[in-house]
């Protein structure tokens, strides 16, 4: 389990900006006592990004339908600082699948279905370093 002050990259997702939940998850994040947002945008994502972003899935049955819809309308990608926050923003989001994830969770309490499970947070200190660069490149 890794310790001390950490940050990490979390996408509210195109159908988070549609059913206007931006506000409601981004007040849970804040709720958390010790944790910081230290940069925020509302962008749309570019094929380049995408690709950079999740390569690793590339040719995965769920990679295509997943960059469309990352595509169909713009994130607010966010850079969030504190304890421990890279396994608390995952622990706050829920499974990627909403229907196993417990109420409580963002996708417990608004998810539909897996494609669009609203929040992407990274998932290890080396995707939050690798995904920052590709987001905020200009982070120190
Ligand atoms: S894996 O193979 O276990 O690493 O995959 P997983 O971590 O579950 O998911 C990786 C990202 O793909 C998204 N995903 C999907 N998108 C669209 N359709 C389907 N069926 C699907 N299954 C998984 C999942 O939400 C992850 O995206 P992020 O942005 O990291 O949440």
């Amino acid at each position: 389990m890794s310790t001390g002050s950490q940050r990490t990259l979390v996408l509210l997702k195109p159908d988070a900006v549609r059913r206007s939940l931006v506000g409601e998850i981004i007040s849970r994040i804040e709720r958390k006592a010790g944790w910081q947002i230290t940069a925020l945008e509302l962008r749309s994502l570019t094929q380049d990004v995408l690709e950079q972003h999740y390569g690793e899935h590339k040719g995965k049955p769920f990679y295509e339908p997943l960059v469309e819809f990352m595509s169909s309308g713009p994130v607010v990608a966010l850079v969030v600082e504190g304890e421990r926050v890279i396994e608390g923003v995952r622990t706050l989001a829920g499974p990627t699948d909403p229907i196993a994830a417990t109420p409580g969770s963002i996708r417990g309490d608004f998810g539909t279905i897996v494609r669009e499970n609203l929040i992407h947070a990274s998932d290890s200190e080396e995707s939050a370093e690798r995904e920052l660069k590709i987001f905020f490149p200009g982070l120190a």
